[in-house]
């Protein structure tokens, strides 16, 4: 599929998607918020994507914010819309079915930290930066940011970047668990790699059931009745017989996904 402000590729069951507005600093405007809507209805569907990685292109930024342009002249009816869409493609991103990872190479500010927040982890490069500064614009964060943010770094930090604008580097972001790992620029990709091939030996409906039951308790369901709906979900795949057979049989598992 061709995107306006994608670039994409399918290497080794990865799906890697890079937002590509460089000179916007991969700003996300209406067009772009629709393709990455496209892309995942792409990676749900498309039976070779076995993961996906989102990056930003260009050297400074992964994602900088939504394009403020487009605030200019907003109402509370198509502010609301706009949110609401925005949230929709970021619940699709966190409710994949294969994991996601957000490779964090630059500038991740707004709708951009929104975005590295609604993968299912985070890898950000040495430089990159990360902030929800909003309410310099007269806004708050609209794409779930007032919901991840405090889920990830807890109330009392998200409350503080989410008032004061102040943007937080990797290091930072890594010891507030906002970031799973931090690599150097040239590493990042790799790393992410290396972490998805991990989990691609995994067995895949296990995965996905990982997924679900860990959101279920951020979307106000019951994790617990959840997690033994997944569990029975998993109890009745060829691939748990296979992973306790190679167990006893002291050998590697060969999941089939199914
Ligand atoms: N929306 C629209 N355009 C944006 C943008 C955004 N969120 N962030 C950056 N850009 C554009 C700039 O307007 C500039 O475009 P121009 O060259 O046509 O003037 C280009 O990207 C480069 O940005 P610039 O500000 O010149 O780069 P910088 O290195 O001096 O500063 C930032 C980098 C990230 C600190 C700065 O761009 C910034 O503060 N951006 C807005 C961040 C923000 O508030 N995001 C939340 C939005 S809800």
């Amino acid at each position: 599929m061709e995107y306006k402000n994608l670039l994409t590729k399918l290497e080794n069951g990865i799906f890697t998607i890079k937002i590509n507005r460089p000179d916007k600093l991969n700003a996300l405007n209406h067009e772009t918020v629709a393709d990455i809507n496209d892309a995942f209805d792409e990676a749900y569907s498309n039976e070779s994507i076995r993961a996906v990685i989102i990056t930003g292109s260009g050297e400074k930024a992964f994602v900088a914010g939504a394009d403020i342009n487009e605030f200019l002249g907003i109402t509370a009816e198509n502010g609301e819309a706009l949110s609401k869409k925005g949230q929709d493609v970021f619940f699709k991103i966190e409710n994949c079915p294969k994991p996601v990872v957000a490779a964090v190479n630059g500038f991740a500010l707004g709708g951009g930290c929104e975005l590295a927040m609604a993968c299912h982890m985070r890898i950000a490069s040495e430089n990159a930066m990360f902030g929800q500064p909003e309410v310099n614009l007269g806004l708050l964060p609209g794409y779930g940011g007032t919901q991840r943010l405090p889920q990830l770094i807890g109330k009392a930090k998200a409350l503080e970047l989410m008032m004061t604008a102040e943007m937080i580097d990797s290091e930072t972001a890594l010891s507030l668990g906002l970031v799973n790992y931090v690599t150097s620029k040239v590493e990042l990709i790799e790393k992410c790699e290396a972490l998805l091939k991990t989990i691609l030996t995994k067995a895949p409906v296990a995965i996905t059931q990982v997924i679900e039951s860990v959101n279920a308790h951020y979307e106000n369901k019951d994790g617990y009745a959840q997690e033994i709906a997944s569990f029975g979900k998993c109890a009745e795949t060829e691939d748990i017989k296979e992973g306790a057979s190679a167990f006893i049989e002291k050998r590697k598992a060969n999941f089939k996904g199914k």
